[in-house]
């Protein structure tokens, strides 16, 4: 396939670029999606996006401008959606990428991999993630009737053409979201209905939520410190009441955390957790509204001079998921302007004394293993 990745009537990179550049940047590359998983918060039960009339997606122009531009410090990438694979052109964003080596990953929800299995090969992003949320009834309970099969037969096509053309990348893993239908399940699915041989990662993560005073807070911290009188409509999706999660097991969550680790250590397969350390009280306090008193919570967000993430609709913020104080447009203005302009200097000023209510939900709150 052929690479076309200059805009000629693109302006030069910017100057900008030699001061400051994102290292780690996020593509929301659309916003639709082909299941309705139920603990989702795009398009889940409260989902966000389910009222939306219009839909969008990145220009497939502005992407590859954005890769161009910041190209000289080979930022790590991950795209997202929506789902991922239902971009048009997803082959073009991947080839941009490896064309100017810069590793990428992304998460899917696996009922298209079987479909772009010979793409991403061809392409070799570092790691896809499929979503994986039980074995195949808990998990299509959750995700959709029938969704397990296609995943699973997605990774088997994925890693048998990985295997045959004798290629490194991409890692395959799996990411299960812990919530009140799945927690009983962690064990099961690994040791009993998918064949974990073929995951080179595996991640388990606790269920994202902020709760109705999260959420209020959230919206007055916007108005009175940012000016942006907003219903915060994409934060809205991440609301639950406390209520929804009092029947959680706690020990019985950690000991099968526990032992999906320990095999990960015997076997050698890369385990990560959101939070880190999912122990007993971890699980308690999180699922109580408390994650900010988890010893793993940041005291402070470096992301903002990190990373930076570009929604659908071309909005910048460095807020994984939550879209509703943005900084610039990438339809409007390049990438680096936005990222080195007046806007994110006020976020960042405001973030280096303090964080948002948002937070506790963010899986960028907790400190990674190298952390201490
Ligand atoms: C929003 S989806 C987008 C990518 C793709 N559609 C997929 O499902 O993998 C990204 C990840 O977020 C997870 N997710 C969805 N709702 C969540 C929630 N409330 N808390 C934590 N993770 C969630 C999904 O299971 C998936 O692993
Ligand atoms: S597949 Fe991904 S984006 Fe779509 S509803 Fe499920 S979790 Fe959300
Ligand atoms: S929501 Fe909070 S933890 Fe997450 S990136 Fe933003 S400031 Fe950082």
């Amino acid at each position: 396939m052929s690479v076309q990745l200059r805009n000629e009537t693109a302006s030069p990179i910017s100057p900008l670029l030699s001061t400051s550049a994102p290292r780690w940047i996020w593509l929301q590359l659309l916003e639709a999606c082909n299941l309705r998983c139920k603990m989702c918060y795009e398009w889940g039960d409260n989902g966000a996006y389910k009222e939306r009339t219009m839909l969008t997606q990145l220009d497939i122009k502005v992407v590859k401008q954005i890769i161009e531009d910041c190209s000289p410090v080979k930022p790590y990438y991950d795209l997202f959606g929506g789902e991922p694979l239902m971009y048009p052109q997803i082959d073009e964003v991947l080839a941009a990428l490896k064309y100017y080596g810069s590793q990428v990953a992304f998460p899917t929800n696996g009922t298209l991999l079987e479909k772009h299995a010979e793409m991403i090969i061809e392409n070799e992003p570092h790691r896809v993630w499929v979503s994986m949320d039980g074995p195949e009834e808990i998990n299509d309970q959750q995700r959709g009737k029938g969704v397990f099969k296609r995943a699973t037969r997605g990774i088997e096509k994925l890693h048998a053409l990985r295997e045959e053309k004798g290629k490194e990348f991409p890692k395959i893993g799996t990411i299960f979201i812990i919530t009140p239908l799945t927690y009983m399940h962690v064990e099961e699915l690994f040791f009993k209905s998918l064949d974990i041989t073929k995951l080179d990662h595996i991640s388990l993560e606790f269920q994202s939520f902020i709760t109705p005073e999260d959420h209020v807070n959230y919206r007055n911290i916007l108005k009175n410190n940012f000016d942006l009188d907003t219903n915060a409509a994409v934060s809205k999706g991440f609301v639950r009441e406390l209520s929804e999660f009092i029947e959680m097991n706690a020990r019985e969550i950690a000991r099968q955390v526990r032992s999906i680790e320990e095999y990960c250590k015997e076997k050698g397969v890369y385990f990560n957790a959101y939070p880190q350390n999912m122990t007993e009280e971890t699980v308690e306090l999180y699922f109580s509204g408390n994650s900010h008193k988890l010893a793993h919570a940041k005291k402070r967000c470096e992301f903002p001079w990190l990373s930076t993430e570009i929604n659908a609709r071309g909005d910048v913020t460095s807020c994984h998921a939550f879209y509703d104080l943005t900084l610039g447009n990438v339809n409007e203005q390049r990438l680096l302007d936005i990222w080195n302009g007046p806007k994110y200097k006020q976020y960042r000023n405001y973030l280096k004394k303090n964080s948002f209510p948002i937070c506790q939900a963010c899986c960028l709150n907790f400190k990674t293993k190298t952390e201490k």
